[in-house]
């Protein structure tokens, strides 16, 4: 089980058995209603769907929401997601999925193990909650009766989509996942935590789908540092194209932060923004392209990093070392010679890191 390898605490803890859950929850119902056969009203009860799903959408909303509590508390915020991630493992079921997402380029495809590292980078599962909280909250202040969310990459533990369904009474939301296995994995965890008739599934590559209505929250984390492995570029220049008017994007806006090392001295260049991206519904390449002047620099061997600055919402961005998709990376080695040069860097978004090329000329 591969759940139990990565987390066998978590998961031996709070092996968790939903029918027990929704008997008790039915079992109480009839004492509150004094039913004379309380076993018979049980029974049926655990065969009305409707029942059932609205049992497990009460339990799940109560139980995140008091998990979360007050999400500016900054003394808090690593426990609260650190019990957010238990209750999550409790809603995945490992089986059928080993080896099932087996496509990984371009970051298409997630292990679960993958995607359990994903909700494991806290500050970044953070940081989106409280963004997605944020903008929900304003779109709900906007007197909205329908809310309309799409999750552009859900993986297969759905987290953004499910934060965004549970917020709001008003939310309904749109999953997309280019990969099968990731997709019925997160409808599995979705129809556990009761939240089947607020999220919708569709298996399509988000650089092309079409969606059919307004879309007022758009949130993807379909991203690498650097802009580089990930094509989130192509899905949120695509995607922006069906918001509504005043609607939020999630991210809003991602910078491309260059850093030079000297690999034999400790001379270090102050990290410089090199790249804005900003979703809109420009057409045509983006490419990322740049140019460092080495001229004041002491000749010898010198590595490139890229990193990313991931604006969310106001006030709130990943950054440094909260996440594998801001942190710095190196992409590649160059010299500078005695008498200096210019560093020359292009790439297209979500090209590979590894095929990267820099110059200096
Ligand atoms: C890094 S995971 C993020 C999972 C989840 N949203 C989270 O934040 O924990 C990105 C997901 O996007 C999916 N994906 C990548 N490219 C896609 C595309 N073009 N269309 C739809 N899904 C895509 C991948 O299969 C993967 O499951």
């Amino acid at each position: 089980m591969i759940l139990h390898d990565i987390f066998p605490e978590v998961y031996d803890d709070l092996a968790f058995d939903i029918e027990a859950y929704v008997r008790a929850m039915a079992m109480k119902l009839a004492q509150t209603l004094s039913v004379d056969d309380a076993d018979s009203f049980v029974e049926e009860k655990l065969r009305d769907v409707a029942f059932v799903t609205r049992a497990l959408q009460d339990f799940s909303r109560s139980e995140v929401m008091s998990i979360l509590g007050d999400l500016d508390d900054d003394s808090r915020w690593s426990k609260q997601i650190a019990d957010f991630e238990k209750f999550m493992l409790r809603n995945v079921d490992p089986k059928g999925f080993e080896g099932a997402a087996d496509d990984r380029s371009l970051g298409v495809g997630l292990f679960l193990d993958g995607a359990l590292v994903c909700l494991g980078e806290h500050q970044r599962t953070f940081k989106f909650i409280k963004a997605i909280f944020s903008r929900i909250e304003e779109l709900e202040a906007r007197g909205l009766s329908d809310i309309e969310v799409v999750d552009a990459g859900c993986g297969p533990i759905p987290v953004m989509a499910i934060m965004a369904a549970l917020k709001s009474p008003a939310a309904r939301v749109t999953c997309l996942e280019i990969n099968k296995a990731s997709l019925r994995m997160a409808e599995k965890i979705v129809e556990r935590m009761g939240l089947s008739d607020k999220i919708d599934f569709v298996e399509c590559d988000a650089t092309e789908y079409e969606h059919p209505f307004d879309i007022d929250l758009l949130v993807s984390e379909t991203m690498f540092t650097g802009l580089t492995n990930e094509l989130i570029v192509q899905i949120l220049d695509n995607l922006s194209q069906y918001m509504a008017e005043g609607g939020f994007i999630i991210p809003n806006e991602i910078s491309v932060i260059a850093k030079i090392e000297s690999s034999s001295s400790e001379y270090e260049m102050e990290p410089l923004s090199v790249y804005e991206y900003i979703p809109d519904e420009r057409e045509g390449e983006r490419r990322i392209s740049f140019e460092i002047d080495l001229d004041d620099m002491p000749p010898g061997s010198y590595t490139l990093d890229l990193g990313s600055v991931v604006k969310l919402a106001s006030g709130v961005q990943v950054e440094g070392d909260d996440s594998g998709i801001s942190s710095f990376g190196t992409v590649g080695e160059f010299y500078v010679p005695e008498d200096g040069g210019t560093l020359k860097v292009s790439y297209l978004a979500g090209e590979y890191i590894k095929d990267i090329k820099i110059s200096v000329n």
